[in-house]
C-alpha cells in the first residue's frame, strides 16, 4: 500500500480545473445550491472568492464589503439576481457591472455610495428592479445614469443626500411604475421645476393608463405612501410641500411671478437711474453757467479790440444768444 494517498498533482491541477469551469465550488461558510450563492450575515470585510461560475442569484447582504470587483463579478456572466443590501460599498465604477449584464434585480440600499458613475448601469438594459435607498452620502446622481435602464420598473430612491434631479434622468425610464423619494432634503428652487413639472405629468400618466399600477407617487388614494413624505426642504416657503404638487407653485415663483427681491431690485435699479439723471441734470446746469460766464468775459474783451474773425465773432454771439434763452443766469 502506498503511503501518500493524497490525489497526485495532475489530478488536483485537472479538478482545479474543472471546479473553475464547472462552478462547483461555494466560497466559505457561504450556502451553494440550485445556482443560487447566499453568504448573508458573514462579516465578510471582501468580495467572496469562489464563486461559481453558473450563479444566477448572489446574495451578499448584512456584511462589511467596500468594493465590488468588476472583474470577479464579470465571470458571473449569468447573473439575474444581485442582493448587496446593508454593506459598506462606497462607489460604482464605470465598469463596475459591465459583466453581469442580464441582471434583473439589484439591491444596494443601506450601502455608504457617495459617487455613481454615469454608465455604471448603462450595460443593464434588463434591469427591473433597482434599490439605492438608505445611501446618505450619496449627493448627486447624473441625468444620464438612468439613460439605458430602459426596463426599470421600481425605483427606490429613499433616504439619500438628494438634493435635486434632472428630469432627463428619467426620459428613458418609458417602464417606471413606482418611483421613491421620500426622506430626500429636497431643495425646490427653480432648477428642480422641470422635475416637478415631470412628476405631475407622471402621476396624470400612471392614474390614467395604469390604474392597476401601485403608483407611489399618486397622491390622495390609499396607495399614498410614499409621496406625502417625499417633501421640499428648502427654500422655507416651500418647506413641507410635498414634491409632487410643487410644480404649480414653483412654475409660478419662477416664470410667472417677481419675488420681493425682485421689487427690490427693480427699485434700486429706478432710484439709480433717477440719481444718475438729477446729477447729469446738475452737471450740465453748472457747466452751462461757467461756461456763460466765461463766454460773457471773453466776448467782452473780443468787442473791445474789434479785429480779427467776424465768423467767430458771430458764432459766440448766437451760442450767447441760445445760452442765455436756455439758462436762466443764475448769478
Ligand atoms: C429597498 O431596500 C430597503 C432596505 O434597505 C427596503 O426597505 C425597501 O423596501 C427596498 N425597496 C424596494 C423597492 O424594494
Ligand atoms: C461612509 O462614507 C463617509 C464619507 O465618505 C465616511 O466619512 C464614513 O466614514 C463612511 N462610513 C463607513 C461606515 O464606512
Ligand atoms: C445602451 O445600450 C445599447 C444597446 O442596447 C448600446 O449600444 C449602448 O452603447 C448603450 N449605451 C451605453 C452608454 O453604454
Ligand atoms: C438649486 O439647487 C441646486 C442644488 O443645491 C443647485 O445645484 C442649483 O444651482 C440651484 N439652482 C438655482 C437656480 O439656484
Ligand atoms: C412619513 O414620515 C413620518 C414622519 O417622519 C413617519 O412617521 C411615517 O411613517 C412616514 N410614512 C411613510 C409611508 O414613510
Amino acid at each position: 500500500m502506498p503511503l501518500a494517498s493524497g490525489p497526485s498533482p495532475q489530478l488536483l491541477l485537472f479538478s482545479l480545473g474543472m471546479g473553475l469551469v464547472s462552478g462547483s465550488k461555494c466560497p466559505n461558510n457561504c450556502l451553494c445550491q440550485d445556482e443560487e450563492v447566499s453568504c448573508t450575515d458573514m462579516q465578510l470585510m471582501e468580495y467572496p472568492v469562489n464563486i461559481p461560475l453558473n450563479t444566477r442569484r448572489l446574495l451578499l447582504s448584512n456584511n462589511k464589503i467596500t468594493i465590488l470587483p468588476a472583474l470577479q463579478l464579470g465571470f458571473l456572466s449569468d447573473l439575474v439576481y444581485l442582493d448587496c443590501q446593508n454593506n459598506r460599498i462606497r462607489e460604482l465604477m464605470d465598469y463596475t457591472f459591465i459583466g453581469v449584464f442580464k441582471l434583473i434585480y439589484l439591491d444596494l440600499s443601506s450601502n455608504n455610495l457617495t459617487s455613481i458613475s454615469p454608465s455604471a448601469f448603462s450595460v443593464l438594459n434588463n434591469l427591473v428592479r433597482l434599490n439605492i435607498s438608505n445611501n446618505p452620502h450619496l449627493l448627486f446622481l447624473n441625468k444620464y445614469i438612468f439613460a439605458n435602464t430602459s426596463s426599470l420598473r421600481y425605483l427606490d430612491l429613499r433616504n439619500t443626500g438628494l438634493q435635486t434631479l434632472k428630469y432627463e434622468a428619467f426620459y428613458h425610464l418609458s417602464a417606471l411604475e413606482t418611483l421613491y423619494l421620500s426622506g430626500n432634503p429636497w431643495k425646490c428652487n427653480c432648477s428642480f421645476l422641470d422635475f416637478a413639472i415631470h412628476l405631475l405629468t407622471f402621476q396624470r400618466a400612471k392614474s390614467a393608463f395604469q390604474m392597476s399600477a401601485q403608483c407611489y407617487l399618486k397622491r390622495g388614494g390609499a396607495e399614498d405612501k410614499d409621496g406625502q413624505n417625499a417633501t421640499c426642504k428648502e427654500p422655507t416657503e416651500l418647506s413641507g410641500w410635498p414634491i409632487t404638487q410643487v410644480g404649480n407653485p414653483l412654475q409660478y415663483m419662477c416664470i410667472t411671478h417677481l419675488g420681493h427681491h425682485d421689487y427690490i431690485f427693480l427699485l434700486l435699479i429706478g432710484f439709480c437711474i433717477f440719481a444718475a439723471g438729477t446729477v447729469a441734470a446738475w452737471l450740465t446746469g453748472v457747466c452751462a453757467v461757467l461756461y456763460q460766464n466765461a463766454h460773457r468775459k471773453s466776448s467782452g474783451d473780443e468787442t473791445e479790440d474789434d479785429s480779427g474773425n467776424r465768423v467767430a465773432h458771430r458764432i459766440f454771439r448766437r451760442n450767447t444768444y441760445f445760452g442765455q434763452s436756455r439758462f436762466p443766469q443764475l448769478i
